[in-house]
């Protein structure tokens, strides 16, 4: 009898390639004479380009040179609406745009080269802030500088301020924040127009850089091959900057008739590619004296920088996560992207709850405080139950007991009791404040409305010579353990050893395009594919008399064996299907945002120290419904990694800008948490399963991005008794809250 597979901590697939170093990333691959590539950026932020100056000293004819000009297709990046050039020709937009490449055998020689172009560049005026994005002091987009606006109506929320006991408002603000996957964005390609263009680097979604590169060189599809190399960390910045780095390097192979690598260094990487995207939410609320929340508007925006990149789509994910998991019987969310000169933000975990969520939620500790009840019981009075709906009319089919879920929570983090005992503390202590602080809220899988539908992604799975299950995706390992838990999803469903479970590399000449590696999408949309399309094979087996009702691990390999004997090959493909009762209005943004939530509630422990103003998390309790944990030491991974990084977005992690460009790009000066900064990461889950996923899995990888910041800001106020409104929140800006009683917020 096979044994469970669904819920143990089965080896990492290829744990052991990595640990023993030969797992084989971009920078290992080489090709025969292989040149290095290089992007020669804008020094500004805008500007018209007069101009291009080369050096002395450089042997300039040994350069493989290229400029928009050499472009064989369209000169835009494919995404969504191809606003975005790939190398700038005329106009510069932000800081870092490429403008130019450069290929060279010898690498130290390209250094040199790079620095000796010059550019001679009219400069105009640019703007870097939401607020004179909005206010137009320099239209630098389109009209108005917007990129795309949102707007969701649940209710009447202006019939509801005259009845209102208290009107709340706040106005609360997010930072940058770099992704710091600890491998650089890099790329290989070899591109001639007799074969074609083939790619190999890091990325999240093969698919995405295939669609840009048919654009880039206008080929047909079946011309352009993209294969990932073992990727070291994505969280969204890897979405869809490979595209770029992918088509420099194939324009530079298709110029020179050479393999071509090109490899950011962290400083190149931490200044010209996508950040999380700045954010800046006002909230008016109306309640009744008993602390029911009768409606809320909600004005949501955030900066895109110069392009329009995925800006609609994390602003959609921000707009939808805005009124969190409570029910509102009056809401209002209008929400836009706009443009600034800084260089575009992109996706990265999360893709807009993170700022929408801290907005909401440390807006309801404003209004407890208002009210005069607690934060816990105001989320008691008002979160969302089975029956009730979110704010675009979706209605909470599942049975989550949010009240349960934040008893629990406060329960594994001794809340009540520490909550007294630093009151007591405070009172006493001159050089330290502590404080404890929670938040609720919950995250949608998947694409959102019907964006699954229009991927409509396609797993397969084949039978290999040795009668092995190889499943073809081209969904990605980047650290997140999709290889493992594809496989326990496939062996469990064929009911078979793990062992005999392959996974394809993806390559876009080999496997179906099974939609991109975000989205907290692959374990509950693309590993339900995986379970159909291997239970594909099974019917196929039984079918044909090859294997019977029972069978072990050794009679389902000698019949694929013999199957593949008889008719060559074995193979089943199973294509996305939307659940039933799912509907979404794009329009009216009404509707089953996401086929399901996981929810949690994150409970921080600060200090707040008297002398350096420094903040520091003691302890804390990230509790998850998620529906089932496939694999308990990834999933608890996931969350641990997710807690850290949003740590390190709270109160360590300072993008700071000069004119469009962050200048403290490099990791000596962009301090992210280490793990000496880190508070033990108490993960706890919950179990619900849904209908639709492998075994009952929702998604989870974003989630714990979305939590830690409302809550540590939370207990930051309970530890020093002022509000803080703005990350990443870092000593400085305490030290003036704590000093000189400066209002932020
Ligand atoms: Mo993402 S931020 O959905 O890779």
């Amino acid at each position: 009898m096979q044994k469970q597979l669904i819920g143990q901590p089965i080896l990492r697939k290829e744990g052991l390639e990595k640990v023993t170093g030969r797992a084989r990333y971009v920078d290992d691959l080489t090709f025969p004479e292989m040149l290095h590539g290089v992007t020669v950026r804008s020094p500004i932020a805008r500007g018209r380009i007069l101009g291009i100056s080369f050096g002395d000293g450089i042997p300039w004819h040994e350069f493989t040179i290229v400029t928009a000009k050499d472009i064989p297709g369209a000169n835009c990046v494919a995404l969504i609406l191809e606003d975005q050039p790939y190398l700038a020709s005329e106009v510069i937009n932000h800081p870092e745009e490429p403008i130019l490449l450069l290929a060279h055998a010898d690498k130290y020689l390209l250094e040199e080269a790079r620095r000796a172009i010059k550019f001679d560049i009219e400069p105009l005026p640019a703007i870097f802030s939401i607020e004179d994005s909005l206010q137009k002091t320099e239209v630098i987009w389109g009209e108005d500088n917007v990129f795309k606006k949102f707007l969701i109506e649940k209710g009447n929320v202006d019939a509801v301020w005259s009845q209102a006991d208290f009107i709340v408002e706040g106005e609360y603000e997010t930072g940058a924040q770099e992704q710091l996957y600890i491998e650089t964005n890099g790329m290989i390609a070899i591109a001639n127009p007799a074969e074609g263009v083939t790619v190999w680097g890091s990325m999240q979604c093969p698919y995405y850089v295939h669609k840009a590169l048919i654009k880039l060189f206008g080929l047909e599809p079946k011309k352009i091959r993209v294969v990932q190399a073992t990727t070291g960390g994505g969280f969204g910045g890897k979405e869809e900057y490979p595209s770029i780095i992918a088509g420099h390097a194939a324009l530079l192979a298709w110029k020179s008739g050479k393999p071509v690598k090109m490899i950011y260094d962290r400083a190149e990487d931490m200044a010209a590619t996508t950040k999380r995207h700045p954010s800046r939410t006002r909230i008016r609320t109306a309640v009744t004296k008993e602390g029911k929340l009768l409606a809320a508007e909600v004005d949501f925006t955030i900066d895109g920088g110069a392009y329009a990149t995925l800006s609609s789509v994390v602003l959609s994910r921000g707009t939808i996560h805005a009124a969190g998991p409570y029910n509102w019987p009056n809401v209002r969310v209008h929400s836009r992207a706009v443009a600034t000169n800084h260089p575009p933000h992109g996706a990265f975990r999360g893709f807009g709850a993170p700022q929408s969520i801290f907005a909401m939620e440390r807006h309801l500790n404003k209004v407890a405080q208002t009210v005069g009840v607690s934060p816990e019981e105001l989320r008691r009075r008002n979160f969302l139950k089975p029956g009730e709906t979110t704010s675009t009319g979706q209605v909470i089919h599942e049975r989550i007991d949010l009240d349960a879920l934040l008893t629990r929570a406060l329960t594994l983090s001794n809340y009540h009791a520490k909550k007294q005992r630093f009151a007591e503390f405070n009172a006493e202590s001159a050089t330290e404040k502590k404080g404890i602080g929670f938040a609720t809220f919950m995250h949608g899988a998947g694409f959102t409305g019907s964006g699954e539908v229009y991927l409509a992604s396609v797993v397969g799975a084949e039978a290999t010579e040795t009668g092995k299950v190889r499943v073809l995706t081209s969904n990605t390992e980047i650290g997140q353990g999709s290889l493992t838990i594809f496989s326990q999803i496939a062996a469990n469903a064929l009911g078979i050893d793990v062992s005999q479970i392959e996974i394809a590399q993806p390559d876009t000449a080999n496997v179906p395009n099974s939609g991109p590696t975000v989205a907290s999408r692959t374990t509950m949309i693309v590993g339900k594919l995986v379970e159909s399309a291997a239970l594909g094979l099974k019917q196929t087996l039984v079918g044909s008399g090859l294997l019977g009702e029972t069978y072990s691990t050794e009679d389902f390999a000698a019949a694929c064996r013999a199957h593949l004997t008889k008719h060559g090959e074995l193979k089943s493909f199973s294509k996305y299907e939307p659940p039933p009762g799912v509907h979404w209005d794009d329009e009216k943004y009404q509707g089953e945002a996401y086929g399901t939530y996981a929810w949690a509630v994150y409970v921080a422990e600060v200090t707040v120290d008297l002398a350096t103003y420094e903040a520091r998390v003691d302890d804390f309790v990230a509790l998850q419904e998620v529906g089932k944990v496939i694999h308990p030491v990834l999933a608890a991974g996931q969350i641990e990694g997710g807690v850290a990084q949003a740590i390190g977005y709270a109160l360590y992690e300072n993008v700071v800008w000069q004119n469009g460009r962050m200048i403290n790009n490099q990791m000596t000066n962009y301090i992210m948490p280490t793990s000496a900064d880190l508070p033990p990461i108490r993960v706890y889950f919950e179990e619900l399963p849904y209908a639709f996923g492998p075994s009952g899995a929702k998604g989870i990888g974003e989630l714990p991005m979305d939590g830690p910041a409302p809550a540590i800001l939370n207990a930051i106020e309970d530890a020093i008794g002022s509000p803080v409104n703005r990350i990443p929140l870092l000593p400085e800006t305490l030290m003036k809250v704590m000093t000189a009683g400066v209002a932020n917020g």
